[in-house]
């Protein structure tokens, strides 16, 4: 499919050379989507930049899932709006990604300064809809669910991603989980066909990516077209991925417990460039509230999950989501919580706590007291901190292969990732960026652990 030429939509002078200022909250998605932008608008004349000051435009591409996230958009565009007045006008400000989507028109009303709100899935129409802001008074608004998958309109990727890349193959999601907006901000679930997800993958690879990690919001319920007309789950896409030379380590991110089927379990014995690491989300630990939730499993199928893909790859490390004071949610159903994730041993986790959000089921039942939250919130992360610090010191000693991505805080470090995710910074004068080398894990900090660089002769012998 050829994409439509909206470059012709502009007039010289908005194809003049631009700076771009790109700000990205939430979701490795939103950072994915952000790339994207930059890289469809780079034709057009816009040069990315790392502040706002002076940029003649700015993409703030936003985050609906808690309400922190959203506080944060509108903190953000008041001092904007301060910069936009001092520059003279002269900064069109868009608002893109779940707020965009879930608050368009209220969003136009709270802040008229802003130029353009564009939903997730119209990034593609993003030329022209600046052609239209430059013509148009007031606020222009795309926040529908367009027939065409933006995917199939977007520009190849241009500009390297990192030695860790992001690709994302599935949007959306169709579960509908009693606290969350995702099915109304991303819409409906939806996969990329394989061969343009093999193409893209090829193409990040050739631009320096050695680790690629794959995105969706429900990534393991991937169903692309494949190039022989089948339809492909995650773990051929997988298995295709792994004959892609020069790439060295594959990944995925989020999972659903439901869409664990025997076929990705195995994948995790099999393909050897997948990490023995999985964010496996579970929300909660007691069958009441993920019925509650609508999460369609309950602790012992989760329990059981676990126990097979570690029968499939013992050293798998797992990492999970967890929300606290969901409404129904009793001292007893947060023991539960507890208890599953002291029995299931957790490398890191995120956990949260409950935050309504508007046209969500959940938001309409009555609410847990906030005190109650942020005590159970401070048991939980107490409890998984403790398991974060016991997973890295259990590591101390090993050997693993790490993956040299930068230069770490201080003068004379390199940092990298381990098998298992872990920040690792290693004493080396020399960068080894996008090298995989092996080290001896000597050491643990707060969030990271320290290691020494095996001579390559050492680890022949
Ligand atoms: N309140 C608190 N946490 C939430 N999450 C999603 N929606 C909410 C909400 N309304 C958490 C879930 C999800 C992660 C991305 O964010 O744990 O897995
Ligand atoms: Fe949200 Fe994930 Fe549940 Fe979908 S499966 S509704 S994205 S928490």
């Amino acid at each position: 499919m050829t994409a439509p030429d909206f470059s012709t939509d502009l007039t010289n002078a908005e194809r003049a050379p631009r700076k771009l200022h790109v700000v990205t909250h939430g979701c490795q998605m939103n950072v994915y989507d952000s790339a994207r932008m930059a890289d469809l608008l780079r034709p057009l004349g816009y040069t990315t930049v790392d502040t706002p000051e002076g940029a003649d435009m700015v993409i703030m591409n936003t985050c609906h899932i808690r309400e922190r996230a959203e506080e944060k958009v509108f903190s953000a565009l008041g001092r904007l709006r301060v910069m936009k007045e001092e520059q003279g006008g002269n900064m069109m400000i868009a608002v893109t990604g779940c707020v965009a989507q879930a608050e368009g028109e209220v969003l136009a009303k709270r802040a008229p300064f802003v130029d353009l709100v564009v939903g997730p899935q119209s990034y593609h129409r993003l030329p022209e809809l600046i052609a239209a802001a430059h013509r148009k008074q007031g606020v222009v608004i795309d926040t529908e669910f367009p027939a065409e998958q933006k995917f199939d309109f977007l520009p190849d990727v241009a500009a390297p991603q990192g030695v860790v890349s992001y690709l994302s193959i599935q949007e959306g999601c169709d579960k509908f989980c009693s606290f969350c907006v995702v099915p109304y901000t991303r819409g409906a679930e939806a996969s990329r066909p394989a061969a343009s997800v093999l193409a893209e993958a090829r193409r990040m690879v050739a631009l320096g990516a050695r680790e690629i990690a794959l995105l969706g919001q429900n990534v393991n319920a991937y169903h692309g077209e494949g190039p022989d007309g089948a339809t492909w789950g995650l773990a051929r896409l997988l298995a295709e991925m792994a004959e892609i030379a020069g790439l060295e380590r594959l990944r995925y991110t989020t999972s659903h417990p439901n869409d664990m089927n025997d076929e990705l379990i195995a994948a995790h014995r099999d393909n050897a460039k997948l990490l023995p690491f999985l964010h496996l989300p579970v929300q909660s630990g007691s069958d009441k509230i993920l019925r509650a939730m609508n999460r369609k499993h309950t602790a012992d199928d989760f329990r059981r999950i676990v126990d097979k893909l570690r029968d499939a790859r013992p050293d798998i490390a797992f990492t999970s989501d967890f929300i606290a004071g969901h409404p129904g949610e009793t001292d007893a159903d947060f023991a539960d919580t507890m208890k599953l994730v002291r029995e299931t041993g957790f490398a890191l986790a995120y956990s949260f706590k409950y935050s309504p959000r508007p046209g969500t089921p959940a938001a309409a039942l009555p609410q847990i007291a906030e005190e109650v939250k942020d005590a159970r919130l401070y048991e939980l992360q107490a409890e998984l901190r403790r398991q974060q610090d016991a997973f890295n010191a259990a590591t101390v000693g090993l050997t693993t292969p790490v993956l040299f991505t930068g230069r770490g805080r201080y003068e004379g470090q390199i940092a990298g990732r381990s098998l298992w995710l872990q920040p690792v910074v290693v004493a080396h004068g020399e960068a080894l960026n996008g090298q995989v080398r092996t080290v001896k894990i000597t050491g643990t900090n707060t969030n990271s652990i320290t290691g020494v660089l095996l001579p390559r002769e050492q680890i022949a012998a």
